[in-house]
């Protein structure tokens, strides 16, 4: 193991000297970045961690992709309309590179980790410069030397994962919050995804690593942290001294000035009894859980190799409320799998109706080349899909209306995040739930935890008054 680190501090020493001799070259010429993410947490840290390379590299952020001297796409394969959206991009961007011709275009992510992309942007989109997966955001820099010193178009796909590179930039969205990846990749291969194919393998950070990034963080400002993975449940399985997700909570947990815990996402065949009982302990986990359950029916979460049935899941969510009866649940759905009845989508709506959800994400499957359910056959006709789907967001949406309503009149904290985009007399926060809040307030309150007493709910969010200490 020792090699493998020595290797990663290697690399990270080479690419902190490439960032240093592309400032001397491109410090002077107050270049543009523009970066635009599709996709899920994942990819929106890694934008941040893109960011801090370009701003070291000397480019600072423009307003508008229009006035940008360099042009990054990080983009999602998840659903096809994801794919469609870059494509539509793309087209765009030949017009701006006619017009700016110092304009760099690099797109990069798990669109890219696919064959067929690949040869798509080879042959079609001949404007674009740079093209890297999602094994080697970190060598962004040395991509634009190349790309500057040989003229050439760069295309730097991986198909394996190498060792996890450490330290390098990051720009944070927010100064009060922050995203830390605690494992990449995924190991599950449930029937319908891409991301196993496009991420690769499941490695967990060294719970040092982590645990160090969180404690700079919080030195730096920050309160509250998403701990982000495909399956944060299975953290710590491959390494060399396994640990599991419950411990490194609780060692998290004892960071002073850290107030907020958040974490995403937890696959239910992984949520433990020790973590059940770690999040019923906590002072500082918040009082919300993703937990994706997909579908309602047993046999169609056995095709899709999920690894738990309804009953199971029903299980899991009664014995987290024992622990924390008031606890947002939140759970991404997919409508359509391939031989889904009328009877398997009933099973979802019961699921939906029995858990009380604050909020679902829905989602049409979406037919990916190379996953087992693309081959499989009866695929669901789009219309019985649709109105299926539709169904499933009349069923979600009163569900969602009755948890908030359930908090008219009751105190909770408030991490303030933002001033309002709409009135300007108004903040935006987040209860512990992750429900967003809006009140009367001044932008001096942004980064701090106040007491706010719901006056008015709506389906996903509420209006409050700020209760004075
Ligand atoms: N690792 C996370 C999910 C990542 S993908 C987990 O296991 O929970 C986010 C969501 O996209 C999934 O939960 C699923 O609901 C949805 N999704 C994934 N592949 C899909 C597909 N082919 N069609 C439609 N939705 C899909
Ligand atoms: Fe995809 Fe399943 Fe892995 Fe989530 S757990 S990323 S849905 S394969
Ligand atoms: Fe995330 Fe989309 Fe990739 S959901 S992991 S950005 S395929």
């Amino acid at each position: 193991m020792r090699e493998a680190i020595a290797m990663t501090e290697e690399e990270t020493l080479k690419q902190k000297y490439i960032i240093t001799q592309l400032n001397g070259v491109l410090a002077d010429k107050k270049y543009k970045y523009f970066i635009t993410t599709y996709g899920c947490q994942m990819n929106a840290h890694d934008s941040e961690k893109l960011k801090g390379i370009l701003e070291q590299i000397g480019y600072s952020e423009a307003d508008h992709e229009e006035c940008a001297d360099f042009i990054l796409y990080n983009t999602c394969c998840v659903r096809e309309n994801a794919e469609q959206k870059v494509y539509g991009r793309l087209g765009y961007l030949k017009h701006l590179k006619e017009k700016n011709p110092n304009l760099m275009i690099a797109i990069c992510g798990c669109m890219m980790q696919q064959n067929h992309v690949i040869k798509k942007i080879k042959q079609v989109y001949k404007h674009v410069d740079i093209v890297f997966g999602t094994h080697n955001i970190y060598k962004l820099a040395e991509l634009i030397q190349l790309r500057l010193e040989t003229k050439e178009r760069v295309f730097d796909i991986w198909q394996k994962h190498g060792e996890i590179v450490e330290d390098l930039p990051t720009i944070r969205n927010h100064p009060y919050k922050a995203s830390v990846n605690i494992m990449f990749g995924c190991n599950n291969f449930c029937t319908f995804c891409i991301v196993p194919h496009v991420r690769g393998r499941e490695r967990s950070r060294q719970k040092k690593d982590i645990i160090n990034e969180v404690k700079r963080l919080v030195a730096d400002g920050v309160i509250e942290i998403m701990l982000l993975g495909q399956n944060v449940n299975s953290y710590g399985k491959t390494l060399d001294e396994p640990i599991t997700f419950a411990r490194l909570l609780q060692e998290i947990e004892q960071i002073e000035g850290l107030e907020r815990i958040r974490f995403m996402t937890s696959h239910p065949k992984d949520l433990s009894d020790e973590l059940i009982e770690t999040i019923g302990q906590s002072k500082k986990i918040c009082n919300a859980l993703h937990l994706p359950f997909q579908s309602g029916s047993s046999r169609l979460l056995k095709k899709m190799n999920r690894g738990y049935t309804k009953e199971d899941y029903m299980t899991l969510v009664e014995k987290i409320k024992r622990v924390r009866p008031t606890i947002a649940l939140t759970t991404d759905i997919i409508v359509g799998f391939p031989s889904e009845t009328e009877d398997d989508f009933q099973e979802t709506l019961d699921l939906v109706k029995r858990v009380g959800f604050d909020n679902a994400f829905t989602f049409i499957y979406s037919k990916r080349t190379g996953t087992p359910a693309a081959k499989m056959d009866e695929q669901v006709p789009e219309a019985v899909t649709k109105e299926r789907f539709n169904r499933l967001l009349d069923a979600v949406k009163p569900i969602a209306n009755r948890n908030n309503q359930e908090r008219v009149g009751k105190v909770f904290n408030v991490l303030v995040e933002m001033k309002n985009r709409q009135d300007e007399h108004l903040v935006t926060g987040r209860l512990s739930s992750n429900t967003l809040v809006h009140f009367k307030g001044s932008e001096e309150l942004i980064g701090e935890i106040v007491s706010v007493k719901i006056v008015k709910a709506m389906s996903f969010y509420l209006m409050g008054e700020q209760v004075m200490p």
